[in-house]
């Protein structure tokens, strides 16, 4: 199983390094916590303070500004930040001119509220305000408190090169969207997080290209929904009907961005993260299949294996729907993974409801899995509309039920690589063994093996030994046509 996404049960957030400016003399630590999106947001904040002359620094003790990216998707991850905010607290104590900020989605979420409760917290700022750093951080600097949380209509940040925090030089996030419309109903992103919009292409293409000159490999485009990506010239997507009839013909959609990244950039190795089943289109598929540079998996998050539940989700397609899909995909990229994120004990959610699940899962045999309990959100239309009713330790056993048929599913497919040869990327020396390289395949099952004479960031062909649930254990064959 995978558990990268799974952040929030970190006791620490991710702490954020970075080459440092010389003449700069105030100290930032900044931690992440939550999807990759911010970890992604967390290096347009640095590369923005970096011009206010703050480097980031690894220890907290030392920092004059401390930030933290906050993650709102679960009860559970708020807590855990709200934690690390007491912490924070007892080094404030030892160092009271630290300056302590809220960023991300439980400032949005929070807003005010989070400068008269937690009286630690200096500064609070939202998903779209962080332009707006350097006149929020003078105010704290100046002894008063300060919060912008406005949502933005256009902010993509698409002119500001992100410093690459805690890189592995490799691969690297770029984002693509910011914001979703689609309103499932447990979901607290689409208020935190804002409407869905576009960024330039254009734009997207000279991050790319500033990252292939910095020798960097893989690139994965983000959103919270990248399949609906569309570029019509700027604007939330909603209002794309209203366009002008130019701006609609020349239009970009996700399948075009992805086959214009994937010419233009031939050595670079490309995924994508998050698909929405709804928005996939076969032409998204038809481009995958055509370019060896994308790489055949597909995150496709379904929630529940039952329409009634689906629906009650508002999730816009059903079960037979789905497996439609995925029937699709076998089809057009035979050798395409995929995983789901799903909910168990969702507002009503029947036994049948249940089984319904892990019969789709059956069908679909997914290479991995992020699976939670459902966490009612304050002011989702879940909260709002339907009773959050099934009990905890119900929610908990169907959870347990589905992880160990996920574990299960994890090992049949991870069997399927037995004995194949299979190109790996090398992203860095595995946490058990220092002698052995731990990269990805395409199908982004982590891969080790030992190092011998090759490099970080090599394309390496790797026999593939042997398995567990997880990881591929594997012997260097050489490097790869694409090296
Ligand atoms: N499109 C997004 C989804 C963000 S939320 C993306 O980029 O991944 C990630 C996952 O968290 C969801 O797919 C869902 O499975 C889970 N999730 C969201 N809200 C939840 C809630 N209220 N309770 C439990 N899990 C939730
Ligand atoms: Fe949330 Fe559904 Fe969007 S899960 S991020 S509202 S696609």
């Amino acid at each position: 199983m995978h558990t990268e996404k799974i952040i929030e049960e970190n006791k620490q957030g991710k702490p954020l390094v970075t080459e440092n400016n010389e003449g700069n003399d105030k100290k930032l630590f900044i931690e992440s916590y939550g999807c990759q999106m911010n970890m992604s947001d967390s290096e347009i904040v640095a590369s923005i303070l970096a011009k206010e002359g703050f480097n980031t620094t690894q220890k907290l003790e030392d920092a004059d500004l401390v930030l933290v990216n906050t993650c709102s998707i679960r009860d559970n991850a708020e807590q855990t930040v709200r934690k690390r905010l007491q912490y924070y607290n007892s080094v404030k104590r030892v160092n009271p001119s630290m300056k302590v900020g809220v960023l991300g989605c439980m400032a949005e979420r929070l807003k005010s509220k989070f400068l008269d409760e937690e009286k630690i917290v200096d500064l609070v700022v939202g998903p779209d305000a962080y332009r707006d750093l350097p006149n929020l951080v003078e105010e704290v600097e100046a002894g008063r408190d300060a919060i912008n949380v406005i949502l933005s209509k256009e902010e993509t940040y698409a002119d500001v090169s992100p410093v690459r925090l805690q890189s592995n030089g490799v691969s690297a996030f770029v984002s693509i969207t910011r914001g979703c419309d689609n309103m499932c109903t447990f979901c607290v992103v689409p208020f935190t997080r804002g409407r869905e919009r576009s960024r330039d292409p254009k734009s997207i293409i000279e991050e790319i290209r500033d990252l292939k000159q910095k020798n960097f490999k893989e690139v994965t485009l983000l959103g919270q929904n990248v399949d609906s990506y569309l570029w019509y010239g700027g604007g939330l997507k909603k209002d794309f009907k209203k366009a002008s009839e130019i701006a609609k013909s020349t239009a970009v959609d996700f399948a075009q961005l992805l086959d214009l990244c994937a010419t233009e950039f031939p050595k670079i190795r490309f995924r994508f993260s998050t698909s929405n089943p709804q928005d996939m289109s076969l032409d998204v598929l038809h481009t995958m299949a055509k370019h060896e540079n994308i790489c055949k998996y597909i995150h496709l998050p379904v929630q529940s294996g039952s329409t009634k539940v689906l629906q009650r989700m508002n999730r816009q397609h059903t079960r037979e729907e789905y497996m439609e899909l995925v029937d699709n995909i076998r089809k057009i990229i035979p050798e395409c993974s995929l995983s789901q994120d799903m909910i168990t004990g969702f507002c009503g959610e029947t036994e049948e409801d249940h089984q319904d699940t892990l019969s789709l899962m059956e069908y679909v045999k997914y290479d991995f899995g992020f699976m939670f309990a459902y966490s009612e959100r304050p002011g989702t239309l879940a909260a709002k509309k339907f009773e959050d009713d099934v009990p905890l330790e119900v929610k908990k056993r169907r959870l347990a039920e589905v992880i160990a048929l996920q574990q299960e599913h994890s090992h049949y497919r991870t069997k399927q690589h037995l004995g194949k040869v299979e190109e790996v990327l090398i992203e860095g020396t595995s946490k058990k063994n220092e002698n052995e390289w731990k990269g990805r395949n395409t199908q982004n099952t982590v891969v080790v093996f030992p190092k011998e004479h090759y490099k970080l960031g090599d394309f390496v062909n790797v026999k593939i030994d042997s398995c567990t649930s997880a990881t591929l254990i594997g012997t260097a064959v050489g490097y790869s046509k694409n090296n």
